[in-house]
């Protein structure tokens, strides 16, 4: 695939990976992205992850011919990325590494060999010219790693975007991207907000017409949505306006109050419900949705003078990756001591903005008559 005349694209679909870092379902693999730049320089741009370096030095060959590369540029050096610089060093022991100086601190606890004498120490601002081509990099700590770097390839105005603008899954067109990038990045990148805004805000003033990323499909029209959601998304701001009812049932009887709940805020109309089952759902399409809209039910079981434990996971990883600025509203059941309730907002006191709706609603083994007045009272007031 051609990126533009001289810049192509040699990554690999992993259609077989189960779990992405080994915690996030796939249900349609993971691409690794890749890219060379053909010019009077030849550059690589990243590598691989274990699983596919063969495949990619093929796809790197094939674009080569008998041609050297002159360097490989590595802007972030998690293994999902780094893992052909071995394999890719053996083929061809001149080419320098493009990095910068974090990168660098780093590197030599992923490869136990000395690099040093190829080192190509890169900083915010550098441009590595290729000869019509040059690379501009832009430092971006923390999304997703500290030595993440960006790069702006000046020619064709290729942003070459490491882990921003990723999404989970292989395939190549952006028919429904939102749909798998949000939930890549409420979990991946999320917890680094502030860190993505920075680095918007450094390449506001670039004219970019492709942005390129380490994951999914590339990017080369209505780049202003791309960009607007990770905007959005960034700022912690609820992307929609819904309610997420997220419940934590063992018997079944905290579901029915939330089904009952459900069916009321629909009654009501006008709001987009998403009912989701804590327990039997991907925490991350959980978290997806509790950044995705702007107000969330926590309702669960009590569990061991405390809170059951499928809901204790997902709000551990809520509080992990910053959620805030949203109204809550929480549900407890419990038999004999209700303590649901209590543990859920200790949990949550760490976060920032949340307004509580409503009194705590408590349900004692099955929901009462009198419940289901709440659970209508409720309804009305997260209108
Ligand atoms: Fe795709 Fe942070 O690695």
């Amino acid at each position: 695939m051609n990126i533009a005349e001289k810049i192509r694209y040699v990554g690999v679909a992993d259609r077989e990976l189960d779990l992405f870092e080994s915690q996030y379902p796939l249900e349609n693999g993971m691409l690794y992205n890749s890219y060379v730049i053909l010019d009077e320089k030849i550059a690589i741009l990243d590598t691989v992850d274990k699983r596919a370096v063969e495949d990619w030095l093929v796809n790197v060959k094939n674009v080569l011919g008998d041609r050297k590369p002159d360097y490989l540029v590595l802007h972030h050096l998690e293994p999902d990325h780094s893992a052909g610089i071995v394999r890719l060093h053996e083929l061809y022991p001149d080419m320098k590494l493009v990095g910068n100086a974090m990168t660098f601190r780093m590197l030599p606890q992923f490869i136990q060999a000395d690099y040093t004498a190829l080192y190509e120490t890169v900083a915010e601002g550098t441009t590595l010219s290729l000869g019509t081509h040059g690379l501009t990099f832009y430092m971006a700590p923390m999304v997703h790693w500290p030595e993440v770097m960006v790069s702006y390839e000046t020619a064709d105005h290729v942003l070459f975007a490491a882990d921003a603008f990723g999404k989970f899954g292989v395939e190549t067109d952006t028919d429904d991207w939102a749909c798998e990038a949000r939930r890549y990045y409420f979990n991946i990148v999320g917890k680094y907000g502030a860190q993505v805004q920075m680095l918007l805000k450094k390449l506001g003033g670039l004219d970019i017409q492709t942005i390129c990323p380490l994951h999914g499909p590339v990017l080369c029209e209505n780049l202003p949505y791309f960009i607007g959601l990770y905007d959005t998304w960034s700022k912690y701001e609820p992307e929609d306006k819904g309610i997420l009812i997220a419940c934590a049932s063992i018997h079944g009887n905290t579901m029915k109050a939330a089904e009952f709940l459900r069916d009321e805020l629909v009654s009501l109309g006008g709001e987009k419900v998403v009912l989701t089952d804590v327990p039997r759902a991907d925490v991350a399409e959980v978290i997806e949705d509790a950044f995705r809209y702007d107000r969330m039910v926590l309702m669960s079981s009590s569990y061991d003078a405390g809170l059951f434990p499928p809901m204790e996971t997902y709000l551990y990883h809520l509080v992990a990756k910053q959620y805030c600025n949203r109204k809550v509203a929480l549900v407890q059941n419990g038999t004999w001591a209700p303590s649901a309730a209590k543990t859920m907002q200790k949990i949550l006191e760490p976060l920032k903005n949340i307004e509580y709706v409503g009194d705590v609603i408590t349900i004692k083994t099955t929901m009462s008559e009198a419940n289901k007045e709440e659970l209508r009272a409720l309804a009305k007031l997260l209108q």
